[in-house]
């Protein structure tokens, strides 16, 4: 099965309005000359979320959340719904990046929650795993991301998984500037793909993408994205800039 890539550019806690808007028209404007090998998504902090989608416009950048609340509504200070990132134009939405597993302490129960409400809120999720140094210099790193996708994947159905896709990002690569190697990357994405299909079946397994993300950059995306099993990448530092975003980019277009 061809699984169309997709690089997503997450932008963290950086940029300012202004930036924000700019950076999304720069990407949106450049990306007709790929559309159709690779689909581009983009997920700026929530309150520039309104300006990038005005700017962005018709271009079919997908917009998503960096994260998502596990309740529809309510008193929960400082928290983002399902509903309030789709009237805001989003279509996707980061669950479980490391920044909040590791770094605020997210846990599966709490993941497979946010999971089930942004799906039944109309929206994609693009549920993110890694494991940390020193699990894997532990040789845990296979148990760690497939316990990940079980916990998180919880309450998901076979129905539902034309709408998830997953990001595999080890924790020791995430702004290190220290990469996987594309063997190494590999495995766990097979490792993945093969949890996938004996929890639902082949054809979904074969159909989800599954993004490498952690220090991707232009210099080293081609070599991860001739991979079997990797799918795109989700990008952190080098999707500031336009350029490198749409480098990374099309070298992974290209593979195909
Ligand atoms: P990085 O971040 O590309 O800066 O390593 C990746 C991510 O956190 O998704």
């Amino acid at each position: 099965m061809t699984r169309i890539p997709l690089v997503g550019g997450n932008w963290k806690m950086h940029l300012d309005g202004q930036g924000a808007a700019a950076l999304a028209s720069d990407i949106s404007r450049s990306s007709g000359s790929i559309e159709g090998e690779v689909e581009l998504a983009i997920f700026p902090p929530h309150p520039y979320l309104s300006m990038v989608s005005a700017a962005i416009g018709g271009s079919g950048v997908h917009l998503g959340g960096q994260d998502v609340s596990d309740e529809p509504s309510g008193a929960f200070t400082g928290q983002v719904s399902t509903s309030m990132l789709i009237d805001c134009g989003c279509s996707i939405t980061l669950i479980g990046h490391s920044e909040r597993r590791h770094g605020l302490g997210e846990q599966d129960e709490l993941l497979a929650r946010k999971v089930r409400i942004a799906l039944d809120g109309g929206l994609r999720v693009l549920l993110c795993v890694g494991e940390t140094l020193e699990e894997r210099d532990q040789g845990r790193t296979f148990d760690t991301v497939i316990g990940q996708v079980r916990g998180s994947l919880d309450a998901v159905t076979l129905d539902d998984m034309s709408r998830v896709e997953l990001a595999y990002e080890p924790v020791w690569a995430i702004g290190t500037g220290r990469t996987a190697g594309p063997a190494e990357a590999q495995e766990v994405h097979a490792a993945l793909r093969s949890e996938l299909c004996s929890r639902y079946d082949a054809r979904s397994a074969a159909r989800i993408r599954i993004l490498y993300g952690g220090s991707v950059k232009p210099a080293n995306a081609a070599e991860l994205m001739a991979c079997e099993d990797i799918d795109g990448a989700l990008v952190g530092g080098a999707s500031l800039q336009a350029e490198s975003f749409l480098d990374i980019a099309r070298a992974t277009a290209r593979r195909e």
